[in-house]
């Protein structure tokens, strides 16, 4: 069916578009769309070939002439006009109408509500006029948009504002960008939305005007979003010397969009989850993603946009890097180990995940089906973890050196992530030759440690092997290069001094990366004066699987003693995983687990010692590994028992450790008053949450009803989501009862009621489907609203092992038609669905049948976007 694009392929284009006019005329229910094109042929002997589809094709001129029949081909997505009649230079007229209130794809121009906005990443632009729609084709935007003012009192578009004017009824308005850009940064903005404006004086004194709009009366819901920006602006000047280069920084917040938002230029068009917040309607884990998803928009603006993509498979080049940016950005306003930890887990549980399944692909793509595709946690998290290996290697000063030296090289450029690499390697006199094979090759590397303490010689030596396991199309990988953080500890847990063999002696050192380069590789430490425990992989220094036998005993040691917080809590990870694993290999893992758990639990005990460091880390220390980051650890997936063994642990963790939590809670509820969103406070709400959440797993009466206290009269959206949270997972009844005190007070709030839906559909009970299936059902459910559907069938599909992997199959029976129904107008989300089923072979043979057959059902159910028949194709090996 589809057809396969391949890197190797790559052509520079024929020709260069010098400048191209839009007009946009909006009406009711169409609108007409004008682009005039200045176009220079840069290839001699080449037919010009414009991309486009899904509009209506009212005209088409060259050099204002229509075409003879015999000059030109229309096909399905492209117009072909024969290279002979084309002159040096040229200009092209054409003439489309769109009907943006049917486009449900929400690519190129659509309707959000009563709202017109585009979406032109990444092949959006072809559905709204033909073009060179790639991104190495930079072009000068002139955008006229006009219509009736009183239904669209806002029209906006890229760059500054540079003419307006009346017409009748009707209004318009000029914008003009005066940076050259391809078509996937362009967009423009049709509405009646409510405003609020700031200001922002750059380094160098510029004055830039910045602007939210929303629907009308959330305005005081954009005020986080406004401070957000204004601390990205401040950041990307103080860390990178990069500052914002118009007149006028928009952000446009939309009901239904299909990611999280989109850097277009200077008119950011966002998902109004990703900007939206008070006290009241967000969570604190909302208001961490509105700083980072604002903060990676605005870094955007040098990483992306001033240096863009030669093509769609460097797609990494700009969201590897900024993804990386806003990653630090946060840590920098935020708690930098918290941090770390929140974006490894992420990384680990779906990255690693997609790395080991059938869809695995190198953070620098070979082919592709649907370019779509690319948009997944591999080019971004795992993009952003070589972007920090990078900076490893070459140290935070060189690092910024590298940066200066890329932007200075391709300022108003399309690159590749191998002009990336070469300014690092320039601007550092390194070479990475070695290192580049993280671009090229898919898969997480294992790396195995063994160690060997000799008392009498003082020296202590780490044996450490890397391996990678085959991914699709690529059976055999080549040898890593891994920047490896080391500390030894010694029995106070105290960093001791580092002194490798055959080096000068420098005692003050207690840290160090150690380079891997080859398959296997010897370090050996000297003047060792006990038996160190040794404290590994530090801030996760890279994304690979580490393979290290630690006892219960030092697990329980570095629970309490770690001196690097990620370390610390990855401890904690470990132990509770091994005792999974462990459980699940016995016929009953809870009898086996009733008489097994003494040093495990004991484990626990330093964390209550000094929770009071940082609030935020000793909620998440006291958090157990989820069942599907588990999952990865075993040959065939038994959902079921997995779950039984992970509750019974935070049951008995719970249990343990009552009289600490109860002591704990009330510490913490004492200062719970006024909302504030700085980190401590957010921490502090968190670890409480965290102490009521394990308080009433251990089923005491007096926090269950503090819980219902707590959703019933809540003084925050945090503590009441919290508390919806608990009471829903622990039975169906207590569910079905805090769900209706939720829906009630909530329903008319779609934003809100997507908290709802995501947790009725994670929790284990029996009759989740049923619930699912009723909830799609209600008025507050719109299938066509992608944070619904998101909300309510992902978290179903992709975070309720138990429900989704239902022995009967009902489950992805239901899934299945989800995805039938959704990819014919949803591409992007029906795909998004499809990937729920991404690994399927790892069950045992009842589900994997199950699953195939429904794998089956959905391709062969007649035509598929190419996004799910990619994906879906991928899984069926076709
Ligand atoms: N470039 C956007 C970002 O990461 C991602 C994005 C926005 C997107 N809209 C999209 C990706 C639609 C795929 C489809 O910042
Ligand atoms: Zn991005």
């Amino acid at each position: 069916m589809a057809e396969k694009i391949f890197l190797k392929d790559y052509r520079s284009p024929a020709f260069a578009i010098k400048s191209v006019e839009l007009s946009y005329d909006i009406y009711e229910s169409e609108t007409i769309v004008c682009n005039q094109m200045v176009l220079q042929r840069l290839t001699e002997g080449e037919d010009l070939v414009l991309d486009g589809h899904d509009f209506e094709l009212q005209s088409f001129k060259l050099n204002g002439q229509d075409l003879e029949l015999s000059h030109h081909e229309k096909t399905e997505e492209q117009f072909r006009i024969v290279s002979d009649i084309l002159p040096e230079e040229f200009t092209i007229d054409i003439q489309t109408r769109l009907e943006p209130h049917k486009n449900k794809s929400y690519e190129g121009l659509y309707q959000s509500g009563e709202v017109l906005v585009t979406q032109n990443e990444a092949q959006g632009f072809r559905k709204i006029t033909y073009f060179l729609d790639r991104p190495d084709v930079l072009t000068l935007f002139k955008t006229r948009v006009s219509a009736d003012m009183k239904r669209f009192p806002v029209l906006l578009a890229n760059g500054n504002l540079i003419e307006q004017g009346q017409e009748g009824e009707r209004h318009f308005v000029v914008w003009e960008d005066p940076f050259k850009k391809p078509s996937y940064l362009h967009a423009i903005v049709a509405g009646d939305l409510g405003c609020i404006e700031d200001e922002f004086v750059t380094a160098s004194g510029r004055k830039v005007d910045l602007k939210i709009y929303a629907t009308k009366g959330l305005e005081p819901r954009c005020l986080f979003a406004m401070d957000a920006l204004k601390l990205s602006m401040k950041w990307d000047e103080e860390c990178y010397g990069r500052e914002y280069d118009l007149d006028i920084y928009m952000i446009v917040a939309v009901d239904n969009f299909n990611a999280g938002a989109m850097e277009n230029k200077g008119l950011n068009i966002f998902n109004s989850s990703c900007i939206l917040a008070d006290s009241q309607t967000a969570t604190d884990d909302d208001y961490q993603k509105i700083l980072a998803v604002i903060a990676h928009e605005y870094f955007h603006n040098w990483t992306g946009n001033r240096v863009t993509l030669r093509d769609w498979f460097q797609l990494s080049l700009k969201e590897g890097l900024t993804v990386f940016r806003d990653q630090e950005f946060s840590a920098d306003h935020l708690s930098r180990g918290v941090q770390r930890i929140a974006d490894v887990n992420a990384l680990r549980t779906r990255q690693f995940a997609e790395d080991a399944g059938p869809t695995a692909h190198p953070v620098r793509p070979e082919s592709v089906i649907s370019v779509d595709n690319f948009f997944t946690t591999t080019i971004y998290e795992k993009g952003a973890e070589l972007i920090r290996m990078l900076q490893a290697l070459v140290g935070r000063d060189g690092f910024r050196k590298g940066m200066d030296l890329y932007f200075e090289r391709h300022d108003g450029q399309a690159v590749t992530t191998d002009d990336f690499v070469k300014s690092m390697e320039d601007a550092n006199l390194k070479d990475f030759s070695q290192f580049r094979r993280w671009y090229s090759q898919a898969g997480t590397p294992a790396v195995k440690v063994q160690t060997n303490y000799d008392s009498l010689a003082k020296t202590y030596s780490l044996q450490i092997q890397q391996s990678c396991q085959s991914t699709p199309g690529q059976e055999k990988k080549e040898v890593f290069h891994i920047p490896f953080k080391v500390a030894l500890l010694n029995s106070k847990g105290e960093e001791m001094p580092l002194q490798l063999r055959g080096e000068r002696l420098n005692s003050r050192v207690t840290e160090r990366t150690l380079d891997l380069r080859s398959e296997e590789q010897t370090f050996v430490f000297e003047d060792v004066i006990e038996r160190p425990c040794p404290s590994l992989l530090r801030e996760f220094s890279a994304p690979v699987k580490l393979e290290m036998d630690y006892s219960e005993e030092d697990l329980s040691f570095l629970m309490s003693h770690e001196t690097d917080s990620f370390n610390r809590w990855e401890a904690c990870q470990k132990s509770s995983i091994q005792k999974v694993l462990e459980a699940i290999q016995h016929e009953s893992p809870v009898s086996f687990l009733e008489k097994n758990t003494e040093q495990y639990v004991k484990g626990f005990a330093g964390i209550f010692r000094d929770f009071d460091a940082d609030h935020s880390l000793t909620a998440l220390l006291l958090e157990l590994p989820s069942e599907s980051y588990i999952s990865q650890f075993v040959q065939t997936i038994n959902v079921d028992s997995i779950h039984l063994a992970h509750e019974f642990l935070y049951r008995r963790v719970a249990e343990t450790y009552h009289g600490n939590l109860v002591e704990m809670f009330h510490a913490l509820d004492k200062d719970n008053g006024e909302y504030k969103t700085d980190s401590a406070s957010m921490g502090r709400r968190a670890l409480r949450n965290q102490c009521l959440r394990l308080l009433c797993l251990s089923a005491d009466e007096e926090f269950i009803n503090r819980a219902w206290e707590q959703l019933k009269n809540p003084s925050n959206m945090t503590d009441e989501v919290a508390a919806l949270s608990i009471l829903t997972q622990r039975n169906a009844e207590s569910r079905d009862a805090a769900a209706d005190v939720f829906y009630k007070r909530w329903k008319h709030d779609s934003l809100v009621i997507n908290k709802l839906l995501r947790t009725i559909s994670m929790a284990p009970h029996a009759d989740t489907l049923e619930l699912v299936r009723s909830y799609m059902k209600k008025e507050v459910f719109d299938i066509d609203n992608p944070n619904n559907v998101y909300a309510l069938l992902m978290g179903f599909g992709g975070l309720n092992p138990t429900q989704f992997h239902r022995e009967s199959g009902e489950g992805y029976e239901f899934m299945a038609d989800q995805i039938l129904d959704i990819d014919r107008r949803n591409p992007h989300v029906g795909a998004y669905l499809a990937s729920t089923f991404n690994h399927w072979k790892r069950f045992d043979e009842n589900r994997k049948g199950l699953m195939h057959k429904q794998l089956k059902r959905v391709i062969g159910s007649g035509p598929l976007s190419r996004n799910s028949y990619e994906i879906i194709s991928k899984n069926l090996d076709i």
